[in-house]
């Protein structure tokens, strides 16, 4: 039985593989993809590099892995290219925190300000935008603002409170959080890291214990030596290159798939063995056979909005 699963899965790549050809396409997948789609990708990778490869491939069609906000991201970047997400439902609960009304409210309250968007929202609210941002470049973009203007940042609090504190600016903050990293909560944290005093301890600046843990590194309770906060692909480069033997790692557990097989002799603790994004789960082998049998699901952002959210995205690309 087991034995056939196997050939099934072999059989299903092999499909997978020749379709590709036949479409010209690439697969473009998130570090938090299982790990059988990582295995399948061209390109695995965080939002930022996810959305530079998808702005230089010769591909026609790109095949995204990952949730809706990063295949509308590359739809908005390639135009001209067919963007399919395998599963349309693979939505974002931190991008779903602020809808455009929202928006456009809170900027009517602060006219003159600049709005800083993670790349975590939908096309339309990038549209509102004058600067997207990833968790790479949040500090460059925010750093590139003179200091005297007001700056509006969504839609995530504790990458906003983060940044708020390591550039001692006051921003206006939305309070939006992914129910996955807000369940990677600070007392799990502080176990762990008592329990492995050696380890390194790798984080997203989405987490839910990202504030105690900048609070706990300004007062010296906890070494900066040792704290890395990082982007998902900063994470996976940073577990390679350190000399570290142990990490804690604090983000969605997909990422653990590359960093053990990149790092076989390190050993890697998650903080929340639950933290799964169910969204990026979606995505299988057989919904990735399906998008590039069938041409589906064909990810098509209205020209008007694509136009507007391609100046926040390029401004956010010109400082990287
Ligand atoms: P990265 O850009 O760091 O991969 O993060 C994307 C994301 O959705 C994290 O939840
Ligand atoms: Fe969105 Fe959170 Fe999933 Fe990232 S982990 S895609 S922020 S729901």
């Amino acid at each position: 039985m087991e034995r056939l699963e196997i050939k099934q899965i072999d059989h299903l790549i092999e499909d997978i593989q020749r379709l590709k050809e036949t479409r010209k396409a690439i697969i473009l997948a998130h570090n938090y993809q299982l790990g059988e789609i990582q295995d399948i990708a061209d390109f695995t990778g965080d939002s930022l590099k996810l959305s530079q490869k998808a702005a230089e491939t010769e591909a026609e069609t790109i095949v995204f892995c990952g949730v809706n906000f990063m295949a509308e991201t590359a739809a908005i970047l390639s135009p001209e290219k067919t963007v399919l997400v395998p599963d349309p439902a693979a939505g974002c609960s931190l991008a779903d925190t602020i809808n455009i009304d929202q928006l456009k409210t809170w900027k009517m309250k602060h006219p003159n300000a600049i709005v800083v968007s993670y790349i975590n929202t939908t096309a339309e609210i990038k549209a509102e935008s004058d600067y997207c941002c990833t968790s790479t470049n949040a500090l460059k973009v925010i750093n590139a603002i003179p200091s005297n203007k007001e700056i509006l940042f969504l839609p995530d609090i504790f990458l906003g409170t983060y940044l708020q504190t390591i550039t001692g600016r006051k921003l206006q903050l939305w309070p939006g959080e992914c129910h996955v990293h807000a369940s990677i909560r600070p007392n799990v944290v502080n176990n762990l890291r008592g329990q492995h005093p050696e380890a390194e301890f790798l984080i997203h600046p989405e987490c839910g214990c990202l504030t105690p843990s900048m609070y706990y590194l300004a007062n010296g309770d906890i070494s900066s030596k040792d704290t890395h906060i990082l982007s998902t692909e900063g994470m996976i480069r940073r577990a390679k290159e350190s000399s570290a033997s142990r990490f804690i790692i604090a983000t969605e557990v997909g990422i653990l798939y590359k960093m053990k097989r990149d790092n076989p002799r390190k050993t890697f603790l998650p903080v929340n063995p639950d933290a799964v994004c169910e969204y990026m789960k979606q995505t299988t082998l057989d919904t990735v056979y399906k998008s590039l049998k069938e041409m589906i699901y064909q990810v098509k952002v209205p020209k008007n909005i694509a136009v507007k959210a391609r100046r926040s995205i390029d401004k956010m690309l010109e400082l990287t």
